[in-house]
């Protein structure tokens, strides 16, 4: 067996991804602690979990925030190649969908967009917004007491924003211009008494949706990608999330792909890229 493996180590979580040629042959993820602590217990991890062994392993591909921090050329005796984020985003979110083109948006701690072009040929960083994952849970543990997203979400569920959020009916009493009046008006606009705690958690859901929706749509129109904008990322695994960005799409008559297996976008770009360049 010869594995290529995709290390991510990201702001909050490190992802590993194992790839047999082209294949995904495993995956695996852990909290994000000390870089090499990080990468080496998601590379342990990853060869328990599915049996492999460390002389399985060809070549290690690090990449994320954290890999800036490594400090070592080798982990295990199998050396390491640095894939610069940016480029593994863009090839991860052409792997997951196999479109040519795309704006993949990374939602993880933070939020950034990647706009790829020719099959990854061209890959360029555009921004992003410090809106994502870290929003969430930072305002959900602030306000609610919640420490996880799965907590945060439980609740949310049971929750109806509209006890927090004023819509554009609430001011218009129906739709504006292309806007349906069901759409958001001010986020948090509309916090009363009668706001319960589910009510807030909803809306902190609907309030990082939308932001991270609504910048997506904008930066697809620049590009004329708005049929490709394809979101990527551990926040893209919460269903509310992935409603509040479809209906923000909806409205301004865009579509976002939420791919399979998008948490692990990152790290599995970065695997591609290794195992594209070793096997030239
Ligand atoms: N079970 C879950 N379901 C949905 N979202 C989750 C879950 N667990 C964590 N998250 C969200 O995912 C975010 C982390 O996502 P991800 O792992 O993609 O980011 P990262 O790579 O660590 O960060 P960055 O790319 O910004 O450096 C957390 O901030 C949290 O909001
Ligand atoms: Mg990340």
């Amino acid at each position: 067996m010869k594995l290529y493996l995709g290390v991510d180590i990201g702001s909050s979580i490190t992802k590993a991804v194992a790839l047999e040629g082209k294949n995904i042959v495993g995956f695996t993820s852990i909290a994000t602690t000390d870089p090499i602590a990080a990468a080496s217990g998601a590379i342990g991890k990853l060869l328990a979990e599915h049996g492999y062994k460390l002389e399985d392993i060809l070549r290690i591909a690090v990449t994320g925030g954290g890999a800036r921090f490594l400090k070592v050329r080798e982990l295990f005796g199998i050396p390491l190649t640095m894939v610069d984020e940016v480029e593994a985003i863009g090839l991860g979110g052409i792997a997951l969908t196999g479109k040519r083109r795309a704006l993949v948006v990374s939602m993880g701690t933070g939020t950034a967009m990647v706009v790829v072009e020719g099959y990854g040929g061209s890959i360029k960083h555009i921004g992003g917004t410090g809106v994502g994952g870290g929003t969430l849970l930072g305002l959900g543990r602030l306000l609610l007491n919640k420490h996880s997203v799965e907590a945060l979400e439980n609740l949310a569920e049971k929750g109806d924003p509209r006890r927090v959020d004023i819509t554009v009916a609430d001011i218009a009493g129906g739709p504006v211009g292309i806007v349906p009046g069901e759409a958001t008006a001010s986020n948090f606009g509309k916090v009363s008494d009668e706001a319960r705690d589910e009510d807030i958690a909803a809306a902190i859901f609907n309030l990082v949706g939308q932001v991270v929706g609504v910048l997506a749509v904008f930066a697809s129109k620049i590009y004329g990608m708005e049929r490709d904008i394809v979101a990527v990322g551990k926040l893209t695994s919460s269903k509310l999330i992935v409603k509040a960005m479809k209906d923000v799409a909806s409205i301004f008559d865009a579509e976002i792909c939420f791919p399979n297996n998008g948490g692990y976008c990152t790290a599995l770009g970065a695997a591609y890229k290794l195992a594209k360049e070793l096997s030239l």
